[in-house]
């Protein structure tokens, strides 16, 4: 696992843009996106070298990591309506080509194992951005979810539903079950990048790179993953016991040597 201290969020999120550039670049790729806050500002660098620098999506495809159970698609907080308004609206990234697990299922038991085969289908995913959860969480893995699930329902923690409760008029509105890639599924990604930023993260991001590895964080998954880049400000760093190790392990970082 890399762990990237940058100065301030906007640092953060033209470092991750720079990752998800590189593959973009060299061929047609499939991305792994992810909503909630983290992700927007390296979603506004990418559509902003779309724009300025011509960096080209129309060979790109994309899944999403998760989506409210009983929400319609239509619904402006519907996971499928918040990654098209914020990001593939704003790229030439063909909007057929973006899926996202089917929250209006009428089989919603069954959906997880067909998402998961469309991922396979599609070769995998090569690169997945990811948030973290103030508890540990990715995608909607709460903490207990088994380190090898596949996308399945899962029940949202009040935490989580008071934490998302600011996209709607009233946590009331806040769906109690969702759709989520399994943390199995999540790391069969062949590169995982964490974004966080502030120090509201900084526990759940200590837990997750430093703590015992366990189902309680969800996150420290990643710890069994071969390759992840864990990019954070300064204020989500800021519990790291190994701070300083990872600061000059980047400065010394070969220079033929990329993320
Ligand atoms: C939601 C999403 C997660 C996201 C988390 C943190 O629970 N399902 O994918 O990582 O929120 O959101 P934020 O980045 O806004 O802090």
């Amino acid at each position: 696992m890399e762990i990237v201290i940058r100065q301030t969020p906007s640092d953060v999120s033209s470092t991750v843009a720079d990752i998800v550039e590189g593959y973009v670049r060299r061929g047609p790729t499939t991305l792994g996106l992810a909503t909630g806050s983290s992700p927007l500002g390296s979603y506004r660098e990418l559509a902003r070298r779309h724009r300025e620098s011509g960096l080209d999506f129309s060979d790109a495809r994309a899944f999403l990591l998760d989506e409210y159970v009983g929400l319609p698609k239509t619904h402006d907080q519907s996971y499928f309506s918040v990654i098209r308004s914020e990001f593939v609206d704003h790229v030439n990234l063909d909007t057929d080509r973006v899926l996202s697990p089917n929250g209006e299922s009428p089989d919603i038991a069954e959906e997880g194992a067909r998402y998961d085969a469309a991922i396979a289908d599609a070769g995998g995913v090569d690169v997945q951005l990811l948030g973290i959860g103030t508890d540990g969480h990715i995608g909607f893995n709460e903490p207990g979810s088994a380190l090898t699930s596949r996308t399945r329902v899962k029940t949202l923690t009040e935490q989580t539903r008071l934490d998302n409760a600011r996209f709607f008029d009233s946590v009331d509105d806040v769906p109690h079950h969702v759709l989520t890639q399994g943390l199995g599924t999540i790391s069969e990604a062949r590169h995982l990048v964490m974004i966080a930023f502030g120090k509201g993260k900084a526990e759940a991001i200590a837990a997750a790179a430093e703590g015992p590895l366990s189902a309680f964080c969800p996150a420290s998954v990643m710890q069994l993953h071969r390759h992840v880049t864990v990019v954070i400000d300064e204020a989500a760093a800021s519990k790291l016991q190994l701070a300083d190790y990872y600061r000059y392990a980047l400065e010394h970082k070969p220079s033929w040597q990329s993320f």
